[in-house]
């Protein structure tokens, strides 16, 4: 057994899809056993960044193909972003989603708000409804979510100061991001590079100073946290702001440099982008230090006609939640973290993040009997057919080679994945913070009268 305390030999016993108990020769009569012998067995990995593309943008992926990818990948609960068509940004519209999505989910799932102009003095009923936490979208990005004031933005750390919400960051400075752009545009630049020239560091800098700043000032308490950080500028702005402004990494930011786009093309075109070798340096020693805190995917499917043009048209975003956990193992049995650091990052961290621990993210009795059997002998080199996207194509990572293979995925105690195939129906549960039952309850009840107050809003 891996955990983020260390690694044991140990038996783990599921009762109602709990872990029941831990413990050397456990004997439960009855029980259907799973022999583990020389495997790793670990928490379910928690995914606090995912983009399902539901509603409105089902052509890029939905949430069945999206969630068959994650249990295939060993994640077993995902946090859904609100960047879709129509933004999820109102009680009615995460209520309705929460519903929507419950039968054709295949790992448990959580649903982000984005945090706007309009909402910023109503947050309590967005997560009343069952909103995990809000995305704050500090500048363009996919959907065109219009990015909240600096006001809106400290309401916000305020309402999650008092409430434990946590308020996720995409920090990029529009205004910086508009003139580049433009600049290279002028100079006649079309290439794939050209895209981390229009986004430098100095874009997602001065917006992690600023958020660093107002968090600070809001004080201690807030759950604010940096999604995929990529600079080394930012790093130094984070060391500055610990344990006030934590911080997600994502595996390409670990992975990818400038120089690979003479590989991949626009399918490593991602915001923010992929950067020069000297940043991922630092986003490892970082990781490695405790400085960044999770692993998220940032799953940001796309079709591969989306993909096409030159740089100023070709969508930016990398699917990835299939590969997240592989990506960390194979980190770890290649020796550049720890094999703790894996559920750590990718489990409890997440979770705790998310304000779902230890139900979520958790190898402890009491917790969902989320697991993850790896064969740490086993090798995963990636072909198109293995990954469960609706486009798997636009997958980068096809044709690299993982070290460690996953063999079972367990969600609240039923296995949902084994050796390559998805296994049994979408049995996912929608997961809150406690509340979203009355927002779900408004819902049906109105459905049930025939109402349709709903639709629309
Ligand atoms: O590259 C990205 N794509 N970055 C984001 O922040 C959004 C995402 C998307 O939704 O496509
Ligand atoms: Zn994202």
């Amino acid at each position: 057994m891996v955990t983020g305390q260390g690694i044991l030999e140990a038996d783990v016993l599921v009762r109602d899809g709990l872990v029941a108990a831990l413990g050397r020769g456990m004997a439960a009569d009855g029980a259907e056993v799973l022999d583990a012998t020389g495997m790793l067995v670990l928490p379910g990995a928690v995914d606090e960044h995912v983009h399902s593309r539901e509603p409105g943008m089902t052509e890029k992926e939905d949430f069945s193909t999206m969630t068959r990818a994650a249990a295939a990948g060993g994640v077993t609960t995902v946090a859904d972003m609100p960047n879709t068509s129509p933004p999820i940004d109102s009680a009615e519209r995460v209520a309705r989603k929460g519903v929507d999505v419950a039968g054709r989910a295949y790992v448990d799932y959580a649903i982000f708000a984005a945090l706007t102009d309009s909402n910023a003095r109503a947050l309590g009923g967005i997560v009343e409804a069952g909103a995990i936490g809000f995305k704050a979208y500090m500048g363009p990005t996919t959907g065109g979510v219009s990015p909240p004031s600096d006001w809106s933005v400290v309401l916000a750390l305020r309402f999650s100061r008092e409430t434990g919400t946590p308020i996720f960051f995409h920090a990029e400075n529009g205004s910086l991001v508009e003139g580049f752009s433009e600049e290279l545009r002028r100079a006649g630049r079309s290439d794939p590079a050209a895209h981390s020239e229009a986004r430098p560091p100095v874009a997602e800098e001065v917006e992690v100073a600023r958020i660093a700043r107002m968090a600070a000032a809001v004080g201690e308490g807030v759950r604010a946290h940096v999604a995929h950080v990529s600079s080394a500028g930012s790093l130094e702005i984070l060391e500055g702001a610990r344990g006030i402004l934590g911080a997600e990494v994502c595996p390409h930011h670990l992975l990818f440099t400038a120089e690979d786009y003479a590989v991949h093309g626009h399918k490593i075109k991602v915001n923010p982008p992929i950067r020069g070798a000297q940043h991922r340096e630092a986003l490892w020693r970082a990781l490695r230090s405790g400085l960044i805190s999770t692993m998220g995917s940032d799953h940001a499917p796309h079709a591969p006609q989306d993909k096409e043009g030159d740089v100023w048209r070709a969508a930016s975003g990398i699917p990835g939640v299939q590969t997240l956990l592989p990506f960390a193992l194979d980190s770890a049995l290649r020796g550049l973290i720890r094999l703790e650091d894996v559920p750590r990052l990718t489990s409890e961290n997440p979770a705790r993040v998310l304000g779902i621990y230890p139900r979520k993210g958790a190898l402890a009795p009491g917790s969902d009997a989320d697991l993850v059997l790896v064969d740490p002998r086993g090798r995963w080199k990636v072909r198109e057919e293995d990954l469960l996207y609706k486009h798997p194509e636009v997958s980068p990572y096809i044709g690299m080679e993982f070290r460690g293979r996953i063999v079972y995925t367990m969600l609240r105690g039923e296995i949902i994945y084994r050796d390559g195939e998805i296994v049994g129906r979408p049995g996912g549960r929608w997961v809150t913070r406690g509340g979203a039952l009355r927002g779900r309850r408004s819902i049906e009840a109105r459905e049930r009268r025939g109402g349709s107050a709903v639709s629309g809003t």
